[in-house]
């Protein structure tokens, strides 16, 4: 068995896999979004903090499976520097005393594998990122052959449901609360510009909407000096249908062009903010479409955890890629 750890950001997990049949033996997450809610982002010195205490909770919880480890792994790219230190402080550790091998995992490879949770991987695929830190369309071949299509210029998709939310006030994480919010609105409300609408190219922009936006909701206020919380619930959810309905289509019309050009026929789409249940509806039409199958993490598994950082962690052991204790660092802003 492989024992996980995922801590790049505000989410302590850990996570036990067998090597033998990938079977998920042993799952928990601590969450900590509601200590970062009332500063409406993760405050990395606290998600630290939360993490020293979380982890050892958690892992004492599994001490029973310690005999059968054959190797710890954890991810130590890319993420937060202060909160990653703690995941890769726990695993040498572990390291040490049960004298196991560590795997260094990268979170962005972990996100992929979230689909192959307690099952055999499927490669080639296509696959769409979309997190808090990134919005990346992924050519996987296979572990070790994967290469970023596209990427975002500037903000990430959740990231602007995240400012979005702060903006109006709304909380923290931005992404289920906009989404909630924008249910019960008109998304017709508000005439927002599709971000690179008229460029050729297969990228993306969210920095421009979120600041399109923003002109939305002080416009509503009608004052110099507004104040989140005074708009009214039915304002704040046209604005949030309105945005919801733009971010998805400039996601969607970029993909449209990567489909006619490539045709792929396995696509996939992984990462927190694939959540987005409108997303998710759209990548459906799109794939019946182009006739291509389109795989769905389970929702409990589109947002940080380590059951997805244990399932990579299987691939890397079958083939000998572990990482020396001594030479073992962090690599907060690495790509792949
Ligand atoms: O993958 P993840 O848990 O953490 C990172 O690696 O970043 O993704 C978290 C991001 C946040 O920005 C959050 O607002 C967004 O995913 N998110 C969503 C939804 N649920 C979570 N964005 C849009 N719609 C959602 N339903
Ligand atoms: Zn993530």
């Amino acid at each position: 068995m492989i024992l996980s750890i995922e801590s790049s950001c505000d989410d302590s997990s850990i996570a036990i896999t067998r090597v033998d049949d990938y079977k998920l033996v042993y799952h928990k997450k601590i969450s900590q979004e509601l200590d970062h809610s009332v500063y409406g982002g993760v405050v990395p010195e606290l998600a630290a903090r939360l993490h020293t205490e979380a982890l050892p909770k958690i892992l004492e919880e599994c001490k029973e499976y310690f005999p059968y480890l054959k190797a710890v792994a954890v991810t130590n790219e890319p993420g937060l520097s202060v909160t990653l230190l703690e995941g890769v402080m726990m695993a040498k550790a572990l390291s040490l005393s049960l004298n196991i091998p560590i795997i260094a995992v990268n979170h962005l490879k972990g996100h992929i594998y979230s689909l192959f949770i307690e099952k055999e991987a499927t490669m080639p695929i296509t696959v769409l990122l979309v997190s808090g830190g990134h919005t990346q369309i992924i050519e996987a071949t296979s572990l070790k052959d994967m290469k970023v299509i596209a990427t975002t210029q500037d903000d990430s998709f959740g990231e602007s449901f995240d400012k979005v939310a702060k903006m109006l006030g709304l909380g923290y994480p931005g992404g289920p609360i906009v989404a909630k919010m924008a249910m019960g609105g008109d998304e017709n409300s508000y005439d927002l510009p599709i971000p690179l609408r008229n460029s050729p190219n297969i990228e993306f922009s969210y920095s421009g909407l979120k600041n399109a936006v923003r002109l939305v909701i002080e416009s509503e206020h009608q004052a110099p000096n507004p104040e989140p919380l005074t708009l009214n619930p039915k304002v704040t959810s046209n604005i949030c249908a309105s945005f919801e309905k733009t971010a998805v289509a400039h996601l969607m019309q970029k993909l449209k062009k990567y489909f006619k050009l490539t045709r792929p026929n396995i696509f996939a789409v992984v990462g927190g903010a694939s959540a987005n249940i409108r997303l998710r509806g759209e990548l459906e039409s799109l794939c019946k479409e182009y006739n291509c199958k389109l795989l769905l993490s389970p929702l409990e598994f589109c947002s940080d955890n380590a059951a997805m950082i244990g399932r990579c962690a299987v691939e890397q052991y079958k083939i000998g890629e572990f990482t020396d204790i001594n030479t073992l660092d962090i690599s907060p802003r690495s790509k792949f």
